[in-house]
C-alpha cells in the first residue's frame, strides 16, 4: 500500500470513457466562461475592494488588483494545461493523483474543501448580510432579526447575542437542491446571473466616470503610514507594502476562475474549451476589476470607505457623489445579491465534482461518487456538501472563514503549478492541446506570486491551514489509505 501511488493518465481517461455512464457533457466554451464569471465576481469585486481602499492602499488598490491577477494568470496558464490533458472531473485533486500520488492528492482534495466549501459558506454569510441591506434600503420594511442572521459567535453592537444565520443557511440550501437537478439548469441561471453582474459592473464603469473626481486620486499611491481598522488589528497603509496587502485581500475576488476545470468531464471537447473557458474568465474580470475599482476610489475618498460605507460602500459612494442615480444604488444592492447567489452555485458545483471524484477513488466513500438514476448527478455528495456548508453558514461568522477560503486557494495553486514541471517529465508524449508557455519559468513564477500572498495573509492563517492539512492527514490514514481503489483494485 504506497501512498506515493500514482494514477495513470490512461487509467484516468479510460474510467470516465464509458458511454452514457459518467456525467452528461453539455457545456460549451461560453457556458465555462459564465460559469468562470459566476464564481468570480461575487463580494471580492462588491465588499473586499473596500476594504483594500481602506486599511491598505486608497487608490492604488488598482495595482493591487494588477499583482493579484499576475498571480492568477500565472497559475491559470497551469490549469488551462491540465485541465486541457486530463479533462476529469476533480480539478487539481485529479491532476495531483497523476503527478504526485495519492498522499498528495489527498492532501490537494482536502485543501479544496477550504475553496470551495468554506468559500461558499463565506459567500453565504454575505448574502444573509446582503439580504437584509436590501430588506431596509429598498424594500423599506423589518431585517431578519440579529439573533436569527448571525452566528452564536456574534454579539451586535447593542449587546444582542446572534443564535443562527438563517438566510446564508436557506440560500446554501436552495442552491445545492438546484445542482441535484442538473449542471445545464444550474448552467442556464448561472447565464443569467452573470449577464446581471456584468451589466451593473459597466453601468458603474461607465455612468461613475464622469464623477471621478481627481482630488481623490491625488497622490495615486498614499505615502507609507500605519492604519489601525476598528478591531484595532494594524495594516500597513500605501506605499509598496500597501499595494501588496491589498493585492492580498482583493485575491479573493479572483477565487473561483479554477472552478472551471472541475466542470470538465461535463464540457463538449474540453481539450480546446477548457483553456478557453479558463483564461477568458481572468482576462474578462482583470479588466472589469481594475476599471471598476479606478471608478469608485475616484468616486469617493478614503475616508467614506472608512467611515460611510464599509460592506455597501459601492452603494454608499454612488447615493452620496451620483447625484441622480439613486435607482442604480438599489439596483446594486439586487444584483449583488444575485451574484452572490452564482459564487455559491459554482463553488457548490466545484466541491461536489471533487468529493465525486474522490467517492470513485474509495479516498471518501463510494456513496460520494455515486449518480442520481434520472439527472445524473452526484446527488448524494451534493446532500453532504450541503450539510458541511450549512453548518459553517449558520454558525460560524464570515471573518473566520474568508482569509480561510484565500490560503486554501493560494496551496492549491502551488501545486497545480508543480504538478505541470512534473508531468512534463514524467509523461512528455500526452497530448497537450493546451500548453503552458516557457515552462519552468511561469509555473514556476507561479509559485513564487502565489507564496508572496501566502506570506501576505500572515501568520493565523497558516496556522488555521496547518491544522486543517493535520486533520486531513489523520483521516487519510485511518480511512482513505485503506480504502483507495487504487490500492485495493477491484477483482
Ligand atoms: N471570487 C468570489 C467572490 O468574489 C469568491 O465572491
Amino acid at each position: 500500500m504506497s501512498v506515493w501511488k500514482r494514477k495513470t493518465i490512461t487509467q484516468l481517461l479510460t474510467e470516465t470513457a464509458v458511454p452514457g455512464q459518467g456525467l452528461k457533457r453539455t457545456l460549451t466554451a461560453w457556458s465555462l466562461v459564465a460559469l468562470g464569471i459566476g464564481a468570480v465576481i461575487g463580494s471580492g469585486i462588491f465588499v473586499s475592494t473596500a476594504t483594500a481602499v481602506a486599511q491598505s492602499a486608497g487608490s492604488s488598490v488598482t495595482i493591487g488588483f494588477i499583482i493579484a491577477a499576475i498571480g492568477c494568470a500565472l497559475a491559470g496558464l497551469c490549469y488551462a494545461e491540465l485541465s486541457s490533458s486530463i479533462p476529469i472531473s476533480g480539478s487539481a485533486y485529479t491532476y495531483t493523483y497523476a503527478t504526485m500520488g495519492e498522499l498528495a492528492a489527498w492532501i490537494i482534495g482536502w485543501d479544496l474543501i477550504l475553496e470551495y466549501a468554506v468559500g461558499a459558506a463565506t459567500v453565504g454569510i454575505s448574502w444573509s448580510e446582503y439580504l437584509n441591506n436590501l430588506l431596509v434600503n429598498v424594500l423599506h420594511v423589518n431585517p431578519v432579526p440579529y439573533a436569527l442572521s448571525h452566528s452564536p459567535f456574534q454579539v451586535s453592537a447593542g449587546g444582542e447575542q446572534g443564535i443562527i444565520n438563517l438566510p446564508a443557511l436557506f440560500i446554501v440550501g436552495v442552491i445545492s437542491l438546484l445542482l441535484i437537478r442538473g449542471t445545464k439548469e444550474s448552467a442556464l441561471l448561472n447565464g443569467l446571473i452573470v449577464i446581471v453582474k456584468v451589466t451593473i459592473v459597466l453601468l458603474i464603469i461607465i455612468l461613475g466616470w464622469g464623477f471621478i473626481n481627481p482630488a481623490n486620486h491625488t497622490p495615486y499611491i498614499p505615502p507609507p503610514a500605519m492604519f489601525t481598522d476598528g478591531h484595532g488589528v494594524t495594516h500597513h497603509f500605501g506605499g509598496m507594502m500597501g499595494i501588496l496587502g491589498a493585492a492580498g485581500t482583493v485575491f479573493f475576488a479572483f477565487i473561483g476562475f479554477d472552478a472551471v476545470s472541475t466542470a470538465a468531464q461535463e464540457t463538449i471537447n474540453p481539450q480546446k474549451n477548457m483553456p478557453i473557458g479558463i483564461l477568458g474568465t481572468l482576462a474578462i474580470c482583470t479588466v472589469l476589476y481594475i476599471l471598476f475599482a479606478h471608478v469608485l476610489t475616484g468616486i469617493a475618498t478614503v475616508d467614506d470607505f472608512r467611515n460611510g460605507g464599509k460592506e455597501a460602500s459601492v452603494a454608499f459612494a454612488i447615493t452620496r457623489y451620483m447625484a441622480g442615480y439613486g435607482w442604480l444604488a438599489k439596483f446594486v444592492t439586487v444584483a449583488i445579491l444575485a451574484g452572490f447567489s452564482s459564487v455559491i452555485l459554482v463553488m457548490l458545483l466545484g466541491q461536489s465534482r471533487v468529493f465525486y471524484a474522490m467517492g470513485t477513488d474509495g479516498l471518501l466513500p463510494r456513496m460520494f461518487g455515486e449518480l442520481h438514476p434520472k439527472f445524473r448527478t452526484p446527488y448524494k455528495a451534493n446532500m453532504i456538501i450541503l450539510v458541511i456548508v450549512g453548518l459553517f453558514a449558520a454558525f460560524v461568522p464570515g471573518s473566520v472563514v474568508g482569509d480561510m477560503t484565500s490560503i486554501g486557494t493560494l496551496f492549491a495553486f502551488v501545486l497545480v503549478c508543480i504538478a505541470v514541471i512534473i508531468l512534463r517529465k514524467t509523461t512528455p508524449g500526452l497530448p497537450r492541446a493546451f500548453r503552458t508557455p516557457w515552462v519552468p519559468v511561469v509555473p514556476v513564477l507561479g509559485v513564487l506570486v502565489c507564496c508572496a500572498m501566502m506570506y501576505g495573509l500572515g501568520w493565523t492563517n497558516w496556522l488555521r491551514l496547518g491544522t486543517w492539512l493535520l486533520i486531513g492527514l489523520a483521516i487519510y490514514f485511518l480511512y482513505g489509505r485503506k480504502h483507495s481503489r487504487i490500492n485495493h483494485p477491484e477483482p
